[in-house]
């Protein structure tokens, strides 16, 4: 039996429906061919050591009956968390090390801690020979990514479980594949890192004062979702930008979005997109733009000279997977 393993687990990028989506609206979200890597090395004794040596974080030692209990630093406690659950239902013991390191900067918003969690679960379940779903491995990742945060909807969990572009029911009641290979984008950083639980409690206070308003706002957003569907499948990019700027109106609505990434949108929109929005909970993070291939450089251009970072991703079809 294998002794040590090498996990990744793509990034992803909200393409639309954030924030609906916690209230169990669809959305759609696309896989990044940017990758977390998890190594894991079976370790005599019952502890856990774990290093994230682009986090700062250096062998963290928690003995396997501790799990989860006391302090957890926030750079674990992903990983500790899902650990502990995967051990707990399968009843292992076994001490181990895991060691992250990542293609995507933690700070773009690009469901790191998704990735994490999701890779993490999959080495454990591999290197110990238990066969599991797709669908199993989303609901144990999501349980934990929840126990861990409070909130979220999961589509972050189900971009890395299955890769590719998926239309997703928040919670997973439908996770589908679209059969799509490329989607032309530009995708620009803010340089503000966002805090999602945090926006996404904010949207939740507006809810409970304004709950006619949200919840149509929800509604539109829906809609929106239904028919980007649609014109993704159609490959119909023009009336997919219109939708995109529609989408990101309602986000606005929502007060979700930032003067940075206002400033990203409107410099893409003017050079040419055919349309842009916020990806992800807002407050910062990224903003994505829909392009015709002549203008790919003139829009990167443009969100380079309003501050923004132009960040090079694909869509990647490949969820979760053993690396060799
Ligand atoms: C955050 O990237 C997207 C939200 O819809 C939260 C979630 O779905 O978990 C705001």
């Amino acid at each position: 039996m294998e002794n040590r393993i090498k996990i990744s687990a793509p990034g992803k990028l909200m393409l639309f429906g954030e924030h609906a989506v916690v209230y169990k609206y669809p959305c759609l979200v696309m896989a990044v061919d940017k990758r977390m890597k998890v190594e894991i090395v079976k370790r005599k004794g019952k502890e856990i050591f774990i290093s994230a040596p682009q986090l700062g974080l250096m062998e963290y030692r928690k003995k396997v009956e501790d799990l989860g209990k006391y302090e957890i630093p926030k750079t674990v406690r992903f990983i500790e968390v899902i650990v502990k659950n995967i051990f707990k239902q399968y009843d292992l013991t076994e001490g181990l090390e895991i060691k992250t390191s990542c293609d995507f900067s933690a700070n773009f918003g690009f469901g790191s801690s998704a990735a994490v969690t999701v890779s993490v679960a999959y080495g454990i379940l591999i290197l110990f020979s238990i066969k599991v779903s797709k669908r199993e491995l989303f609901d144990i990742c999501y349980r934990s990514v929840l126990e861990v945060q409070g909130v979220g909807s999961g589509f972050d969990i189900a971009a890395a479980v299955y890769g590719g572009l998926l239309y997703f029911v928040g919670g997973g009641k439908i996770i589908e594949g679209l059969d799509v290979k490329k989607l032309p984008l530009v995708v620009g950083y803010t340089g503000v890192k966002a805090d999602t639980p945090t926006i996404v409690r904010q949207v939740a206070e507006m809810k409970r004062k304004e709950p006619k308003k949200v919840e149509e706002i929800f509604i539109g957003i829906k809609n929106i979702v239904e028919k980007a569907k649609v014109a993704i499948n159609k490959r119909e990019y023009k009336e997919l930008g219109k939708l995109m700027n529609r989408n990101h109106k309602l986000l606005k609505e929502l007060g979700v979005s930032s003067v940075e990434l206002d400033n990203l949108i409107e410099a893409a929109y003017r050079n040419g997109a055919y349309g842009a929005k916020l990806s992800g909970a807002g407050g910062g993070d990224c903003m994505i733009a829909l392009r015709q291939a002549q203008d790919k450089y003139r829009i990167e251009e443009a969100i380079e000279k309003a501050g923004g970072e132009v960040i090079d991703v694909g869509l990647c079809s490949e969820g979760v997977r053993l690396e060799k």
